[in-house]
């Protein structure tokens, strides 16, 4: 068993179902995110590892029932134990309050500012658990083998924004870093030079700079990561993870371009053609 993200590249995939992304005895990672014909297509994960059920980045309110129903056929629901939010965007977290009738005692991990920001959404922040991600990256959740280690990405696109790691089945999870917009969604990314273009056009607008991209990628070439999971568009598998963060490592955005003509102007027609 074990990562199972290459073997789904090309691959005919039910999304009415959750789809294993990782299998091992006592740890398991799925896809359980949105299902829309739109080019801003949302991706949630859960991890059910021993006693631990952690979903990530859930998604607006209107993902709620779509992923809710993915994640009842593998688990209760409410037997969510921790709710990762990767930065406080709606599209990342605006179901939580919904998450939170679920089940009022799950666990919110995010970053202290996150955390002043998302009791907008509708909910009393004195109520909540939270674990607080240090910007020191000296936060983890510790699984019965292995851990999640929370690794602080500023400015990209949020000051406070974080990613997690999964040590157990070496997947990093990146929120709107690695994310695309893509007019034919794949789960797995199949052609990396293509999906360069798809990358190119979120990332010049959203990411701060190539100082933060360069400080982001320094920090997490050393990780072992055998797939990169982002909030938007595919998933990038193994062999594609040395290239997509040296491209990110080169990347010009953001404030870089303030004066100069940013490379996604030529990419608008052909990515946005079927909005
Ligand atoms: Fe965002
Ligand atoms: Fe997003």
């Amino acid at each position: 068993m074990g990562l199972l993200v290459s073997e789904l590249k090309g691959a005919a995939v039910d999304y009415s179902k959750p789809v294993p992304l990782f299998k091992e005895e006592g740890h398991e990672v799925y896809w359980v995110g949105s299902y829309e014909e739109y080019i801003f297509r949302c991706n949630a994960y859960l991890i059910v590892s021993g006693d631990k059920r952690v979903l990530l980045d859930p998604g607006g309110i209107q993902h709620f029932e779509q992923v809710k129903a993915r994640v009842s056929q593998l688990i209760e629901p409410s037997e969510v134990t921790h709710i990762v939010a990767h930065h406080q965007d709606p599209d990342v977290i605006g179901s939580l309050p919904l998450w939170l009738k679920l089940n009022p005692n799950v666990t919110v991990v995010t970053t202290p500012r996150t955390q002043v920001l998302i009791p907008y959404y509708g909910f009393d922040r004195s109520k909540v658990n939270w674990l607080d991600v240090s910007p020191l990256d000296d936060t983890m959740l510790e699984l019965e083998e292995g851990a999640l280690v929370f690794l602080s990405a500023p400015f990209l696109h949020f000051p406070d924004a974080f990613v997690t790691y999964d040590s157990r089945s070496k997947i990093l999870f990146t929120g709107d870093i690695f994310a695309a917009i893509q007019q034919r969604w794949e789960l797995v990314v199949s052609d990396f030079e293509e999906h360069k273009n798809e990358l190119t056009y979120f990332h010049v607008y959203y990411m701060a700079s190539n100082k933060a991209l360069r400080h982001f990628v320094e920090k997490v070439r050393p990780f072992p990561v055998d797939a990169i999971a982002p909030q938007h568009g595919s998933i990038i598998p193994k062999e594609f993870v040395g290239e997509a963060l040296d491209f990110l490592e080169e990347l010009k955005c953001g404030i870089d371009l303030l004066e100069e003509e940013s490379p996604a102007r030529a990419l608008i027609g052909r990515i946005l053609k079927n909005r």
